[in-house]
């Protein structure tokens, strides 16, 4: 049987070989650009300078938990951690990916519990995948057919306001909850201008429609899905209403 080993770090601990190695699993696995981007049919790529920039900006707000199966980085995700309300957390999933050899194991969905803190007051993801989505959404407790638009609708412009990630902080949603007119039938997304290789992508999607109500619509080029969930109760105390506080 294969050994797992979780690993978890605060951004302050990462050293430079464990951000390079992060950079070239995510070079390695994250996809191929899409119609629209100027590298159609590239592997989307990223430097450990780029990571550190885009990922790594606040590295005390930000974990890393890695995925290690017989020896070999399998898998991983970065969140960025930043003040709601009575001093509970937003906790936002930016960076998720596994090996392509090492998906549909539970390792996202495992990597996203390992993440988690009894101070989240709500989770969040933007995402072209919908697998990804879907394995946030129950990783974090609430399966996808519970999905609350309405807190989405709420919520989502607040709490990404208050992001200390600029590229957060600015994100143009989208979607038939926020009102905002969007090519086709997006139901709760942004505008990234991320222009990702689909056909994997919707390929994924009608596996999932198979099985599950999909919430979140349509998602037309350069769009990601916007997914926001309330921490569940761990035991401790019932969801409540989630007010961000801005931060500096
Ligand atoms: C998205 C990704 C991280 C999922 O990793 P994974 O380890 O395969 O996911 P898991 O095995 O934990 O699966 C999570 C859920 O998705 C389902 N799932 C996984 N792959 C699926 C697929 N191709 N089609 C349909 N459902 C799928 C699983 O059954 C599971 O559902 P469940 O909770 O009902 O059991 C991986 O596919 C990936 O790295 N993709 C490329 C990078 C990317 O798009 N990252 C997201 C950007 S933030």
């Amino acid at each position: 049987m294969a050994e797992r080993v979780f690993q978890i770090y605060s951004g302050e601990q990462l050293t430079a070989e464990m951000v390079a190695a992060a950079a070239e699993l995510y070079s390695r696995s994250y996809g191929v650009w899409g119609p629209g981007a100027p590298r159609e049919g590239k592997r989307i790529r990223i430097s450990a300078r780029q990571l550190c920039a885009e990922y790594l900006s606040h590295p005390r707000e930000t974990l890393y938990a890695r995925a290690v199966v017989d020896g070999v980085l399998a898998g991983q995700v970065l969140c960025t951690r930043w003040p709601g309300a009575d001093g509970r957390l937003v906790c936002w999933v930016t960076l998720l990916v596994v090996r392509a050899e090492y998906r549909r194991r539970g390792l996202a969905a495992a990597l996203l519990r390992c993440v988690q803190s009894d101070l989240d007051a709500v989770y969040g993801l933007l995402s072209p995948n919908p697998t990804a989505c879907l394995a946030a959404a129950h990783a974090f407790g609430t399966p996808l057919d519970r999905i609350s638009l309405e807190f989405i609708a709420t919520n989502a412009e607040a709490v990404l306001a208050a992001s200390p990630v600029p590229r957060l902080r600015g994100v143009r949603l989208r979607g038939t909850v926020f009102n905002a007119a969007t090519p086709g039938s997006l139901v709760a997304g942004a505008d990234t201008q991320f222009f990702v290789g689909r056909s994997e992508l919707l390929t994924n999607l009608h596996l999932i429609e198979d099985q599950y109500a999909w919430p979140l619509g349509e998602l037309p080029p350069g769009h990601e899905f916007l997914l926001l969930v309330p921490a569940r109760d761990r035991g401790i105390s019932p969801p409540r209403p989630f007010v961000p506080q801005p931060v500096d």
